[in-house]
């Protein structure tokens, strides 16, 4: 087939390991005729194994893999984020043409991909960022999918990422999402989210276990339950598995035979720095990235427990009052998380849509949560909210969940329960929405050591004053 002229295929996936194999099995389902590369031959037999009824196709030669391909040829790099992706570019580039459409669908940083897009152009070449998420399952059987790039090149592979995507109704969970590294920057702040609701969770287990003794079944229970209402979400979701999921060898719950050691690749540190860069306060990401740190010092904290004492942290609130708590912090993460692509929207000039984007992370995506349908109502009603707080039905929310999440909040303070995440959401809360804040100090002091001037709530302009001179 591959050397016939006649019957060429429409789109290669370069990268065969499983998310890609999943991902090109995913558009063969679909009726699209497609191929894959890797220099690995047991990826090309595993495709060829697995997409049996299909009859696909693998190559390990780049150049029989290229010439298979309709024109312009369209190519998705499903390879580790970094070096590989530009040894990857740098192999395919001889053997392009121009109007050829390459889409990066790893982890890769927006800056990386800002830098591609930039080299390709000068060929003519069109290079997409485009964020995955969901998983292996969601490649294999509907992710939310997030391509930023040129918006002509994106409308030749439009009906095969429509087709693959996942779906809300018939409403498929893939959008333009706008030029240059956009589709990496949204999917970066997706992962930046992710990591704060996933603490947030972390951080509701340490207080049913440590604050209210908790069993692993309670918890399971509790999270089961949690998941019929409104904060149903595929996080709260496969959490509530974990906690009866038994170790094969010991018997004893898997997660108690764990180390409480988190680990990360990247991404959510990549959104906190970001938002220092566009000076766009993401408290809540920062904790949960912070958080993740902070759990691999386990020698040092063990020996500061030993220092201080073990705390009695048992605390008298209720799991409805736990349940405002979580989903007031889940409210804020994705206000925050949005908060920061309406700045790189105007800083970085991506026109982005943001109801658009809640309604791709409705489902497929790993964030994908009963909550995204009112952050898409709120953003559909205006598209130019700044906020997700200035929203009157969110405000709504938000106002029925204070009185519980005050209270959870400050007993687990008062108990000493270590609790950064609801913390820092709560005081982001309390800031936010304070008219006037502090800050006229620091300008005063600012002033007062180093000259820098300060501005007057009384007349425009900027202000010095000679501080040393007593008045
Ligand atoms: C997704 C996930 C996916 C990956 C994370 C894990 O949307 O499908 O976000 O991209 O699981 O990158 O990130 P950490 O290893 O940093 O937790």
């Amino acid at each position: 087939m591959a050397n016939n002229d006649s019957k060429k295929y429409k789109l290669g996936m370069i990268g065969l390991g499983t998310m890609g194999r999943n991902l090109l099995l995913n558009m063969a389902d679909k009726g699209f005729s497609v191929t894959g590369y890797d220099k690995d031959r047991k990826m090309i037999s595993k495709l060829e194994e697995e997409g049996k009824k299909h009859n696909l196709e693998g190559f390990d030669d780049i150049k029989s893999f290229i010439s298979s391909l309709q024109t312009p040829r369209t190519l998705i790099l499903l390879v580790p984020a970094g070096p590989i992706v530009d040894s990857v570019i740098a192999e395919l580039k001889p053997l392009l043409s121009k109007g050829d459409i390459i889409i990066d669908s790893g982890n890769s940083h927006f800056t990386d991909t800002n830098r591609r897009v930039d080299e390709l152009e000068k060929d003519g070449l069109h290079f997409f960022g485009m964020g995955i998420s969901g998983g292996e399952e969601g490649a294999r059987f509907g992710p939310s999918m997030m391509p930023g790039g040129d918006k002509q090149a994106y409308n030749v592979v439009k009906d095969v990422f429509d087709a693959v995507a996942a779906k809300v109704g018939t409403d498929p969970c893939v959008t333009y999402i706008g030029p240059g590294a956009s589709g990496h920057f949204v999917k970066m702040v997706h992962n930046g989210i992710e990591y704060a609701i996933m603490e947030l969770i972390a951080e509701v287990y340490g207080i049913l276990k440590n604050g209210l003794g908790y069993s692993n079944d309670d918890i399971y229970k509790v999270f089961k339950k949690w998941n019929e209402g409104r904060l149903q979400s595929f996080l709260l979701e496969i959490t509530a598995e974990i906690f009866v999921f038994k170790d094969a060898e010991t018997q004893n719950d898997l997660l108690d035979q764990i180390k409480d050691e988190a680990r990360s690749k990247g991404t959510g540190k990549w959104t906190s720095e970001v938002s220092m860069e566009l000076q766009l306060p993401v408290p809540t990401i920062n904790e949960a990235v912070s958080n993740r740190d902070l759990s691999k010092f386990k020698k040092l904290r063990v020996s500061l427990e030993e220092a201080f004492g073990k705390k009695d942290t048992k605390i008298a609130v209720t799991v409805e009052e736990l349940e405002d708590a979580f989903y007031f912090s889940m409210i804020s993460a994705y206000a925050q998380g949005m908060h920061l692509l309406v700045q790189a929207s105007k800083e970085y000039q991506y026109d982005l849509q943001l109801q658009e984007i809640a309604k791709i992370w409705r489902g497929g995506c790993i964030i994908r949560a009963k909550f995204l349908e009112d952050i898409y109502q709120a953003y559909d009603k205006n598209n130019v909210l700044e906020h997700l707080f200035g929203d009157a039905g969110i405000q709504n929310i938000i106002k029925g969940t204070l009185a519980g999440t005050r209270k959870t909040i400050s007993a687990c303070i008062n108990s000493g329960l270590g609790i950064p995440a609801f913390a820092s959401t709560l005081t982001y809360f309390d800031t936010i929405t304070t008219a006037r804040m502090p800050s006229n100090l620091i300008q005063a002091q600012r002033d007062f050591f180093g000259a820098h001037t300060f501005e007057r709530i009384d007349k425009d302009g900027v202000f010095h004053a000679d501080w040393n001179k007593l008045s």
